[in-house]
């Protein structure tokens, strides 16, 4: 199989790579990727500099030209959309560039796969689609789509245009809308890298509002398998729901993670709450289940665990990534709030 990856050097695009790569000794990928300031090509330098079925080409997924070409040079037997502006505080700042990459790069890259006649195209899509969810029930794949950030409106937008582009050209589109990740390589703007970070510094751990908002959290793995799952058996034109079966506030993820690494609950700081900040995400994730035969196997401790294993064996990559852009904006970010 050869596959066009999009995003491949964030977060959960390193991971599924290295893991297909892994797995399938008769894969190829081709990672195309912005590298923006969540991009960090030297998550998979390894697999540059040894692996010759992994290819890079720097660029973006609004480039028609570049994608064209791309599509048209290589065979490739399916494109698999992660590449997008992910982080939900960015977009309240500034929703423009989430507009641009996960709207109209997603459709960019829709026309071309079509035009080029490939013949399956998975697009990364994400719970947050659905809006907030009360103390009861869980997020079907038949929940109406309400999203309520700038981030979630613009996936949102990708994820019904991918929708109509099977609907209207027949063209063979996969929706995957997962949960909450975490797990190695995550970019420590999110919850779970941020508040290790900061506890090994002795700093403060920012928790929006009475940290009582409540997340599904996955290990990022799982989430690669689910996609795997959709890509190889999912039923094209549908979209499949992911999730972890690990409902945890927020506050119990901080104390958790506070605990594993044996620092104090006194540096949890409450700071002022995300504006329509979601208070709830739950996944009923059945279909999956049922049409794909998928199943997350690991629990939140478990997962926890390897995580923080992967940090501590990793403190050169998180180094690197605390340099540059992405603290001068936390550091504005959160001098608003506290
Ligand atoms: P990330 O921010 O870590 O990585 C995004 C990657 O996309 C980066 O490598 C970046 O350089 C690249 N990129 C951004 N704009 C681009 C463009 N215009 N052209 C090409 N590349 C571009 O994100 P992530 O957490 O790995 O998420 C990957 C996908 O999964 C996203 O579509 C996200 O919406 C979705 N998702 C994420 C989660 C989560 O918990 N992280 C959950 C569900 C769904
Ligand atoms: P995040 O990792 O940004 O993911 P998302 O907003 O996409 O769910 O945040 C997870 C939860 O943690 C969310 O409820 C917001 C909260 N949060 C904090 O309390 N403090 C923080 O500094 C951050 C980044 C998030």
């Amino acid at each position: 199989m050869k596959l066009l990856v999009t995003g491949g050097c964030g977060f959960i695009g390193t991971n599924f790579i290295r893991l297909m790569l892994a797995k399938h000794p008769d894969w190829h990928i081709t990672n195309l990727d912005k590298l923006t300031y969540a991009g960090n090509r030297l998550n998979l330098l390894d697999l540059e500099k040894e692996e010759p079925r992994y290819n890079f080409v720097q660029g973006d997924i609004c480039d028609r030209d570049l994608a064209m070409d791309l599509l048209a040079d290589q065979t490739f037997d399916a494109v698999i959309n992660f590449a997008a502006e992910s982080h939900v505080d960015r977009s309240i700042n500034d929703p423009s560039p989430f507009v641009t990459t996960n709207i109209q790069g997603a459709q960019n890259l829709l026309e071309c796969a079509r035009q080029r006649n490939i013949s399956r195209f998975v697009h990364i899509s994400t719970d947050e689609v659905y809006g907030s969810l009360g103390d009861e029930g869980k997020f079907m794949e038949t929940t109406p789509l309400a999203p309520n950030s700038p981030y979630s409106a613009s996936k949102a937008g990708a994820d019904l245009m991918a929708r109509a582009y099977f609907e209207t050209y027949g063209f063979p589109v996969l929706i995957t809308r997962c949960s909450n990740n975490y797990g190695p390589y995550q970019f420590p703007e999110k919850l779970i890298p941020l508040m290790y970070m900061n506890a090994m510094a002795d700093k403060p751990l920012p928790v929006y509002g009475d940290g009582l908002n409540v997340r599904d959290w996955i290990f990022v793995d799982d989430h690669c398998l689910g996609i795997e799952l959709t890509l190889l058996k999912g039923r094209e034109g549908q979209a499949y729901n992911f999730g972890g079966n690990a409902e945890e506030t927020n506050i119990n993820v901080v104390k958790t993670l506070l605990a594993a690494v044996n620092k104090p609950e006194s540096l949890i700081t409450y700071v002022t709450d995300r504006p329509g900040h979601d208070k709830r995400y739950a996944m009923d994730y059945s279909l999956a289940a049922n049409e794909l035969g998928f199943a997350p196997t690991l629990d939140f401790a478990e997962g926890i665990r390897k995580t923080i294993e992967w940090y501590e064996a990793n403190t050169t990559w998180l180094e690197q990534v605390q340099s540059g852009e992405y603290r001068s904006f936390m550091d504005t970010w959160y001098e608003e709030r506290s």
